[in-house]
């Protein structure tokens, strides 16, 4: 996929997921680093990235993804699943819609996604 939509894709992807964040009280109380998310959009941006097959610099710098280990200090339950859901899935369709992507870019990510987010929940 990265070959395919390119890197600029997963930059505006993560740039408008995180508008969502800023605006949403469920998510934002989450976020250690709320008042700067710069770091934590970049580790978002570089994660997907390497998982959908471009450069590999989040593991050169984070090591092993183990993102579920790494979401426990976070209490996400369903609420928070489905607003992170909610905030990624219009995030998708606006970039998709955006860059004229293909629908099958838009379905396999709103899946993992929501495979992804599901795996999250802890509480
Ligand atoms: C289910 C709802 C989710 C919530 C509420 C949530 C919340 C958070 C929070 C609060 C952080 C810390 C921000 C930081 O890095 O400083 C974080 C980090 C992160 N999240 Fe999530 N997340 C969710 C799902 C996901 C999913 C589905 C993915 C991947 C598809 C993901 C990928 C990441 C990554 C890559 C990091 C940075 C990990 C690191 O290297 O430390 N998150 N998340």
């Amino acid at each position: 996929m990265y070959d395919e939509v390119g890197e600029q894709f997963f930059v505006d992807l993560v740039d408008r997921f995180y508008e969502g964040v800023e605006s949403d009280d469920v998510l934002l109380v989450l976020y250690p680093e709320r008042d700067d998310l710069s770091g934590a959009r970049e580790r978002l941006r570089q994660f997907l990235i390497q998982y959908w097959g471009g450069p590999t610099t989040y593991s050169d710098e984070r090591g092993h993804p183990r993102l579920r280990q790494r979401h426990f200090p976070f209490v996400i339950g369903e609420r928070e699943r489905d607003h992170w859901v909610l905030n990624m899935n219009g995030a998708i369709d606006s970039t998709c819609e955006a860059r004229g992507s293909d629908e099958s870019v838009r379905q396999r990510l709103r899946e993992y996604m929501t495979n992804a987010a599901n795996h999250m929940v802890n509480s």
